[in-house]
């Protein structure tokens, strides 16, 4: 009877093994096939649009605002470097605005601060304002959103 006993319960554990192993490769394969489209690897990702901002001559030390892929978007040079941001805060979405006074991104919506880095220095954004790679061809300022 023992015997019998441990017999069923190995070809329980037997079977809900073989059974096991389908059932959780089938319900994790959606998951992995859906976690490739939603993140794919770098290699195959769409290249962001790359565009012409302004000439040369336009952009200053004073933030300038364009649309860039239809965002809200500022770009400035700092020294001889070009910075380039999406306006959208990170937290909630919102659109930051240039405090000239400060020298810093301000969020109306919820107090959310960003240095003229794009970092954030207060609030509840998680993460720094999306850079845009900017550039020069011919005279004229390109940017292209920054891959991560
Ligand atoms: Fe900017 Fe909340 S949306 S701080």
């Amino acid at each position: 009877m023992e015997n019998e006993h441990k017999q069923e319960v190995t070809r329980r554990r037997f079977l809900t093994m073989v059974m096991g192993v389908p059932l959780a490769v089938g319900a994790s394969t959606p998951l992995v096939l859906a976690g490739g489209v939603l993140n794919p690897p770098k290699s195959l990702r769409p290249t962001p649009p790359q565009m012409a901002v302004a000439k040369v001559e336009d952009i200053k030390d004073k933030p300038m605002e364009f649309i860039y892929d239809g965002y809200p978007a500022v770009i400035f040079l700092k020294g001889k470097e070009y910075k380039a941001f999406s306006r959208v805060c990170t937290h909630l979405g919102c659109i930051v605005k240039w405090n000239e006074a400060e020298n810093k991104f301000e969020c109306p919506c919820h107090g959310g601060i960003f240095d003229a880095d794009g970092n954030v220095v207060k609030g509840p954004p998680p993460k720094p304002l999306e850079r845009l790679t900017a550039w020069v061809e011919e005279g004229i300022v390109l940017v292209r959103q920054e891959v991560s």
